[in-house]
């Protein structure tokens, strides 16, 4: 047993609805399983729809200042403003079309972001754009490449803090800041795979001028439809792309020749939504709090989890030419997922679902990403299992 088999095994009985015990799921990085709780905020959604119909909006509104409450505490941000959407591509986008990109058209990204960023990168370079793409790796002297990429033509950064296709942190996502702040360029920080696994203060690394994308699909357990940027107070963009919900409190006056937008959480806002996902995801903040799975716990939970299942894989004693981990740094600079590349890493993702194991694949990534109810028996098991599938797959 690990020390960490405590906390899995109170956490369990909790997520019955989606067998925890029963199935392996290490799509802890891609989507985790829902508290039990999250099925009364859906019954609450539908219950206060049919209550109150159209007045259903200021209690769904009172859910989403739930989650802005929840990510304040967790990014120790008492000034930003977190806007509400339904993916991040969505807030990318809307972002992205406040700036000039006509006299401004190059943008400086890495060459590690998830497909929301990078293949919208992609098609606007199609477009004409300059699109930068500094190597993430090394990871250290990564603000000195970025420094070399910026300068008075670039119209907006965008990076990632953990990078999706290793795990791996960016740790000098300050300096990056720092830089970008001499430049004037706005920079906006892909958190995906940071909220609720590295404990991050934007007020100790100064970087409430900063804008960050977060999403509630995986470590936050708050499913589909819980998007959100982070912006600074102070924000006074203007973007291109812009829905009526933007304009909520303006909408009975007079509106002048210029659109307007909404002081507070609102400017990035789109249009008419599903407000159940709110619902479900205010109850599962109310679960993190009462088993006070705060930062610190989780982020010690998933250093433990990780060190643990990159222990159990080496002592496999693979080929490294069948499979092998993503990198070689210390696990404090990980994530909360494993990556391993393997030339064969969808037909392993396969045979892994046939013994119930739950993992994803990318091209030759294989990740594994463990949650705070997965136990280290669970962790043994599926390396035992990952290391079977690999000898027969490459028929060792
Ligand atoms: C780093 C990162 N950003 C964003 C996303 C999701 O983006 P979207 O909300 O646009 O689907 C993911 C994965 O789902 C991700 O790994």
């Amino acid at each position: 047993m690990a020390s960490f088999d405590k906390l899995a095994e109170k956490l369990i009985p909790h997520y019955s609805q989606f067998k925890v015990a029963k199935r392996l799921l290490f799509t802890g990085h891609s989507h985790q399983a829902w508290p039990d709780e999250a099925f009364e905020g859906l019954k609450e959604a539908f219950l206060t729809a049919a209550d109150q119909v159209d007045y259903k909006w200021s209690a769904a509104f009172e859910k989403t200042d739930i989650l802005r409450q929840y990510l304040r505490r967790f990014y120790d941000d008492t000034d930003g403003h977190y806007g509400l959407s339904q993916s991040t591509h969505d807030l990318i986008i809307r972002w992205l079309s406040s700036f000039d990109l006509k006299n401004k058209p190059r943008i400086i990204t890495t060459d590690s972001e998830f497909y929301s960023i990078g293949r919208q990168m992609k098609r606007l370079e199609e477009e004409g754009m300059e699109i930068v793409r500094i190597p993430a790796l090394p990871l250290d002297g990564f603000s000195e490449r970025f420094k070399k990429a910026i300068n008075d033509q670039t119209a907006a950064a965008l990076i990632s803090h953990v990078y999706f296709n290793s795990s791996l942190i960016n740790e000098e996502i300050s300096d990056v800041a720092e830089i970008s702040r001499e430049f004037g360029v706005p920079l906006l920080i892909d958190d995906y795979h940071g909220t609720n696994v590295v404990p991050f203060s934007i007020r100790e690394h100064n970087m409430e001028d900063c804008y960050f994308l977060i999403g509630g699909y995986k470590y936050l357990q708050w499913g589909e439809g819980n998007c959100f940027l982070r912006y600074p107070s102070d924000c006074s963009l203007r973007p291109v792309i812009t829905g009526w919900f933007s304009a909520f409190e303006t909408l009975d006056q007079p509106q002048g020749n210029n659109v307007r937008y909404s002081s507070g959480e609102n400017r990035f806002f789109g249009a008419t939504y599903d407000p159940s996902s709110q619902f479900r995801a205010a109850k599962v903040v109310h679960f993190f709090e009462e088993n006070s799975l705060n930062p610190e716990i989780l982020h010690q939970d998933y250093q433990q989890k990780t060190a643990y299942l990159k222990q159990q894989f080496e002592k496999l004693d693979l080929n490294p030419n069948y499979i092998k981990l993503k990198h070689q740094y210390p696990i404090e600079r990980n994530g909360g997922f494993i990556a391993f590349t393997t030339p064969k890493a969808g037909e392993i993702r396969a045979e892994l679902k046939k013994h119930d194991i739950y993992t994803d694949s990318r091209s030759d990534i294989l990740r594994f990403g463990p949650a705070p109810y997965i136990t280290s028996s669970q962790i043994d098991k599926s390396m035992n299992v990952l290391g079977n599938i690999t000898k027969q797959l490459f028929r060792e």
